[in-house]
Formats: C-alpha cells, structure tokens, sequence
C-alpha cells in the first residue's frame, strides 16, 4: 500500500495534489511520500519484533538526506555500501554503531574513514580484504568488527543482473570455505569475528531462496560456534521484492518474511539485521513527467515525454516494468490506445514501455511512474546533458523540494579549462 491516490479526479501524493507540485518544481521530478516510507519501515521492525534486531535501509536504494532522516528518526540503521554512503549516513545523524559497511570493493581509506568515524560492523567478503581491514585496525589500535559474507549458492530465481548468491557471483566467501576463513580472521589481532552475513539478490518475489540461504546459516551458526567462534550476530541482507504491477500476484508480505526469519534462525540467540532497500524505498516514490509530444508513427503511436532513461534507468538496464499512469484521472470506460512510451534521448535503449494502454493523452499533460523511489534518482545522470531532476518530499499536506534541479551554468562550472585551452 502506498499514498499515491487518485482524489477527485486527480493524483494526490499524500494530500497534496501531484499537479500543484508540478507547476511549482517544473517537469521530471520524483515525489516520495512520507507516510509510505514510514509505513514500511515500520511494517519490518514488527515483523522483527520478537527478536533483538536492527532494520539497516539500503541506502543505494535511496540516498537523499532528507530520506535517511526520515528513516534515522524511527530508530532505522543504515546498510552502505562506499565511503560517500557512510558519509551520507553520518551527516543524516545515524550514529556509527547503527551502520554496517557492506560491498566487495571496500578500499582503504574507506575503511579507515570508518573506523575513525565508528562503525557497526564490516560485511567482509573476501580475505584480501580481511588482510587489509586487520592492517588499517591494527595502525589505529582498533579491533574492526566484521561478519563474513558467505555465498551460500542458492538461486534467488531473480533478474540475472542483481542476483548474488550463486557461487558463479562474485559475492561473499564460498559457504564450503567458511570454517577456514573464519579461522584465519579470528587469528588476526585486528578483526573481531562477530557474526555471519548473507545477502542473496534483490527483488525477490518468493520466499522459498530466503529459506534455503537462511537454513544454511543457522548450521553455520552452530558448526562456527563449535570451532569457538562467537557469532551473535546475523545480518540477513536484503532483497524482498515488491509488486510493480497492480495486477500481478504480490511478492509476499514483510509479515510472512518476519515469520520465515523466526522459524530458521529465531532460536539461536542471535540478534538480527536485515537490509531493506526497495521495499522501504521502492513504493514511496514515483516519477513525474509531462507529454512533450503525441506522435503518429507507422503502426505505432509515440508518447514522448520529458524524463528519460538518464532520470530512470531501469526500465533499459533491466527491462524493469513500472506502471504508468496519468495524473489526470481518465473518465470511467474511456478507451485506452496503445503507446510506446519514450523518453527524448537519442537512443532507441530510452524507451519505458512498448504497446502500453493509456487513455488519451495531450502534450502538456502529466504522467507518473510508479515505484520509483528505489534504485531511481541514485541511478541517474545527466547524460545529454540534462540536469539531475529535483526531488520533492511530501509530508502530509506539506512538501518541499529536496534536491533542486542544478541549472545549466552549475553543470558547465564544473568542468575545468587546461592551461593549454584558456
Ligand atoms: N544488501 C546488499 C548487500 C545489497 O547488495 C542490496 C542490493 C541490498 C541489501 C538491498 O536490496 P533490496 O532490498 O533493495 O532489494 N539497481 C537494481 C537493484 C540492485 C540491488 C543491489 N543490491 C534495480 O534497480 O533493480
């Protein structure tokens, strides 16, 4: 459930008409509700409830201060992935031992950076970089706290391109290696083994690859702590898909996940992470976009709208789906006509949708993509040069811009003239 709704007519986010926002930003932009994020993140932490655990939000899903505080103020930690996410992290007032640092290229001084700056855990995934983080703690006169990531080589039955947790991925430690590369951290003066960590893919729409990865924890669990390991922590990464389509069947519910987690790892006495991006994030957002131009092409019709794939990527990287609705209500039974919906770059990669059914539509009206608020405004650029589109953030009947569109000039300063040029 989201607070995207039609109201008299017209797309509301929340109580705020989506036009009046439009005619106040100018066209693409994305809009994020407050009360949805709050909504799932919430919808986790009851899941969870029963059991000592931290819900960490995948900050690459959503970056934006103002998002990280929203969820920051509800008791969320964070799961980051570079050293300008932990920084994000931090200046949105998430204190260190609320956030994991994940990802399999961690460099140096991003290790650093954190150590310094306090940090929860390290999801290390692989012994060079054990070797490196015990280095950098060992200099600091530190002990880094670290949970290995293991490839428990199990299908995720998700988009090729964002799944992990097969052993050909480049994710985590082979699980059949497990017992020797935890030997080995526990040898290194700086590194303290705290517990386990798995993140199998993303968008995934059923539950049974979360059972089957999360069973061969919990034996890992008690085969490490023979060997003397202290593991008290798991961290059960990320991944549970949402419904982008409001006809398919529904990804299972945060509620079900919550179950799934008691009954394979409940009773170990562990404290629990999970790292949520989409589902927070993903429904709390849509894209707004005006028709630039209607156009009769040779068997196909064309509606060319402002935003393209540099604002939205998803739909050319992943084929993704994302529903596409007008913000003007389309009457009761009026007919829908089939439309490729494209974006005004020069690639035939920027389209969002083939043979899409809309109701009729003029240049000048608008259109909002739904789910947008994961892996959208994080994942733009301004190729074309088309300026990163402003993000809006609805609270109730208030909203305020939060990330205004750069103007041109802003763009072109950014760029340096060589000495031999000026
Ligand atoms: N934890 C780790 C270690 C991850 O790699 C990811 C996502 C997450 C958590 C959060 O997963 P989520 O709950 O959001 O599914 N750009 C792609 C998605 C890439 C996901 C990468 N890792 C997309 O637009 O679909």
């Amino acid at each position: 459930m989201d607070h995207f709704l039609y109201r008299d007519g017209a797309l509301h986010a929340e109580d705020v008409p989506v036009a009046d926002i439009a005619a106040s930003v100018g066209t693409p932009f994305y809009c994020y509700s407050t009360a949805t994020l709050q909504r799932h993140f919430r919808l986790f932490d009851e899941a969870l409830a029963p059991l000592d655990h931290l819900v960490c939000f995948a900050v690459k899903s959503n970056s934006n201060q103002a998002i990280l505080k929203t969820l920051a103020a509800m008791g969320a930690g964070m799961d980051v992935v570079s050293g300008g996410e932990y920084a994000r992290a931090k200046a949105a007032g998430v204190p260190g031992e609320r956030i994991v640092f994940s990802g399999v290229g961690k460099t140096a001084a991003e290790m650093r950076a954190a150590l310094v700056g306090g940090i929860r855990q390290f999801n290390v995934e692989s012994e060079p970089e054990m070797e490196v983080l015990n280095g950098i703690a060992t200099a600091l006169g530190v002990i880094a706290p670290v949970a290995i990531r293991i490839n428990p080589d199990v299908d995720a039955r998700t988009h090729a391109k964002i799944a992990t947790g097969r052993s050909e991925n480049k994710f985590g430690i082979p699980i059949a290696r497990a017992r020797e590369v935890y030997a080995r951290a526990a040898a290194l003066p700086g590194l303290g083994v705290v517990g386990i960590d798995v993140h199998i893919g993303s968008q995934l729409t059923e539950l049974e690859p979360f059972e089957a990865a999360y069973r061969k924890v919990a034996d890992l669990t008690l085969v490490l702590r023979a060997d003397g390991h202290d593991i008290r922590r798991l961290d059960l990464g990320g991944g549970l898909g949402i419904p982008y389509t409001r006809s398919n069947q529904a990804p299972p519910l945060p509620s079900d996940y919550g179950d799934l987690i008691r009954r394979t790892v409940g009773d170990l006495g562990c404290e629990i992470e999970i790292e949520p991006g989409r589902l927070i994030s993903g429904n709390a957002g849509i894209m707004v976009s005006s028709v630039i131009y209607v156009k009769h092409g040779e068997g196909r019709d064309f509606l060319i709208i402002d935003g393209a794939m540099n604002d939205l990527i998803r739909p050319s990287m992943y084929d993704a789906h994302h529903d596409i609705v007008p913000v003007r209500e389309p009457l009761a039974g009026v007919a829908q006509h089939p439309f490729d919906i494209v974006g005004p770059i020069c690639e035939s990669g920027d389209t969002f949708a083939r043979g899409r059914q809309m109701p009729p539509l003029e240049a000048g009206d608008l259109v909002a993509f739904r789910s947008a608020g994961a892996y959208g405004a994080v994942m733009s650029s301004e190729y074309n040069t088309r300026p990163l589109i402003p993000e809006v953030l609805v609270n109730g009947d208030q909203f305020a811009v939060i990330r205004a569109r750069p103007g041109f000039d802003e763009i072109i300063a950014r760029d340096n003239i060589p000495v031999w040029l000026a």
